[in-house]
């Protein structure tokens, strides 16, 4: 399998040790990509809206190719972030605002509703609940269907903190993620996806303020003549 890590930081704390122990732990031959934010991508969205006309136009386009061409082909995502200040990390949320062009109302990625996302998060003593939540409702809008979370009070500022104890009550958790996936299964398409799509395939039927490029993208995968994106596998 194809897995892809988008790493919300450029170093490898708890977060990232935990998102590659699951990655580890797949069974199978497995390729394994990873980006570090800020370091692959060093940018916040200027808000010039080029990218909704034409991707190519955004000023970081070919920064953001090499990485959504890997993000394209995976079969699995893992998303690791330190909680901070309750929140993903600036630069995860920068990523996603760079990719906001690929959410559900604009011009998602087909190839997005065929894969899994593992989300992580530590943080030193508050929930790394809203911090997930946040990565959470960007890969559901950009069309991942089958998301699991996997958050931990670390009570550690580095990896080297964290306890025996934790540390092995992680291995027992990423080694359950890990099985599941490993089964290789087609992803779920629970109703939250569905409904999104359907919304969104509304919106263009009806035209309400969407953009004619969006609406003709959308058209022309047969979206709003009953195709779905899941089915049909479209790359
Ligand atoms: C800028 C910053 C903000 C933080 N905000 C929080 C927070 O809101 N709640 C919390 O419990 N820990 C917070 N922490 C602590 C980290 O979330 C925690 O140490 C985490 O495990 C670090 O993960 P890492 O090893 O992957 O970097 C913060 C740390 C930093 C550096």
């Amino acid at each position: 399998m194809k897995i892809v890590m988008l790493n919300g930081q450029n170093h490898k704390g708890s977060s990232y040790r935990i998102g590659k122990m699951i990655a580890e732990k797949i069974q199978g031959e497995n390729e394994v990509r990873e980006f570090f934010f800020p370091r692959d991508l060093n940018h916040f969205c200027t808000g010039c809206y080029q990218c909704i006309e034409n991707l190519e136009s955004c000023p970081f386009y070919f920064e953001k190719k090499v990485i959504l061409d890997a993000v394209h082909q995976a079969d699995i995502l893992i998303v690791t972030t330190p909680t901070y200040c309750r929140q993903m990390s600036a630069s995860l949320k920068a990523f996603f605002d760079l990719n906001f062009d690929g959410w559900m109302v604009h011009r998602p990625m087909s190839s997005m509703f065929t894969k899994k996302a593992v989300i992580l998060s530590t943080s030193a003593g508050s929930s790394p609940k809203a911090a997930m939540r946040g990565v959470q409702n960007a890969l559901r809008n950009m069309g991942v269907p089958e998301i699991t979370r996997l958050g931990m009070r670390v009570q550690a500022m580095n990896w080297e903190g964290v306890s025996a104890k934790k540390k092995a009550a992680l291995e027992k958790k990423t080694a359950a993620i890990a099985r599941k996936l490993s089964k290789g299964k087609k992803p779920a398409v629970g109703w939250k996806t569905r409904f999104l799509f359907w919304s969104m395939g509304m919106l263009h039927r009806k035209g309400w303020n969407s953009s004619p490029t969006e609406t003709a993208y959308w058209k022309e995968r047969g979206w709003l003549d009953g195709k779905k994106p899941w089915k049909l596998g479209q790359r």
